[in-house]
């Protein structure tokens, strides 16, 4: 074995897992945490047993389902005459902002371990866990990696993560670092294809525990995928879209997904009035007009 090579590649992909961390919101790694990522480097075929090691005592990881999809709370629809801003239906404890991003770093310690789903862990360069502030008050959920994304370990950086950018900060007025996003798989499925049930089932328990951590106020669903996902529901888009939802009681859209609207520009003007109907919700400031 080339020893130099193998240490270079081993530094290598530290520091990217730990660039990696730090996009999803670390300050700061517990040294159990550091360890773990120091080991991770090479690939072994055999997982390795992380749901059964000590787990980082400064952020102590959640337990993860490992095989079984968890039940998870049925979406609800906003009732008509309903407040929006009444919360009472989010579920589990309020995360104080200072633990979430500990704990995010944990569970993209986890993620990144996870062999779930044998194909995609096979196939990947990289788990890609998430963007954006672990105190954010909106949240995006996208359906999976692609090729870029991949590549580098940041969901949405991809032609249609360009757009997604531009939604946020031309559109909005947010910067991309004040938003959280995330995706339904944190592995890119083959050719990009869409992912299975059962893919998406495996991947749920960690999506779940990054909006229970996150707490947004709002989620805005991308996609046909997230929203037939997260919604529970085989709708089209264009009857989910326009409206009010909720996921884990939060107040939640559903709009097209960057991807399609750069083939069918057509679509952008229905995509910038569910962003609008986002943006009057969270109080931001609404341009008169927009192209
Ligand atoms: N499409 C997605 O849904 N997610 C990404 O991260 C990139 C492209």
């Amino acid at each position: 074995m080339d020893f130099d090579a193998e240490r270079g590649r081993l530094i290598r992909e530290t520091l990217q897992r730990l660039e990696s961390l730090g996009r999803a919101g670390a300050t700061n790694l517990p040294r159990v945490a550091f360890e773990q990522v120091a080991a991770e480097a090479p690939r072994e075929p055999a997982p390795r047993a992380v749901a059964t090691a000590a787990p980082p005592r400064a952020q102590p990881i959640e337990p993860v389902a490992q095989t079984t999809p968890v039940a998870r709370p049925r979406p609800t629809p906003v009732a008509p005459g309903g407040s929006l801003f009444d919360d009472s239906g989010r579920g589990g404890p309020i995360i104080a902002p200072e633990d979430r991003p500990g704990l995010l770093a944990s569970l993209a310690l986890h993620v990144a371990e996870c062999r779930k789903c044998p194909p995609l862990a096979a196939a990947r360069t990289r788990t890609v866990f998430a963007d954006g502030s672990p105190t954010a008050r909106l949240m995006f959920i996208g359906e999976a990696p692609g090729e870029e994304e991949d590549r580098t370990g940041v969901p949405f950086v991809g032609p249609a993560g360009r757009l997604l950018t531009d939604m946020i900060t031309k559109g909005m007025g947010l910067a991309r670092e004040d938003v959280y996003i995330a995706n339904i798989l944190k592995c890119r499925p083959p050719q990009n294809r869409d992912p299975t049930p059962e893919e998406s089932a495996n991947c749920f328990p960690y999506l779940d525990r990054q909006i229970e951590i996150v707490r947004p106020e709002f989620i805005c669903l991308l996609g046909k995928v997230a929203a037939n996902t997260l919604l529970e529901t085989g709708l089209s888009l264009s009857r989910l879209r326009g409206r009010w939802h909720r996921v884990r009681g939060v107040p939640t859209i559903a709009t097209y997904h960057p991807s399609y609207l750069l083939r069918t520009p057509s679509a952008k003007k229905d995509a910038w009035e569910d962003l609008q109907m986002l943006m009057r919700a969270m109080g931001l400031p609404v341009p008169k007009r927009k192209e």
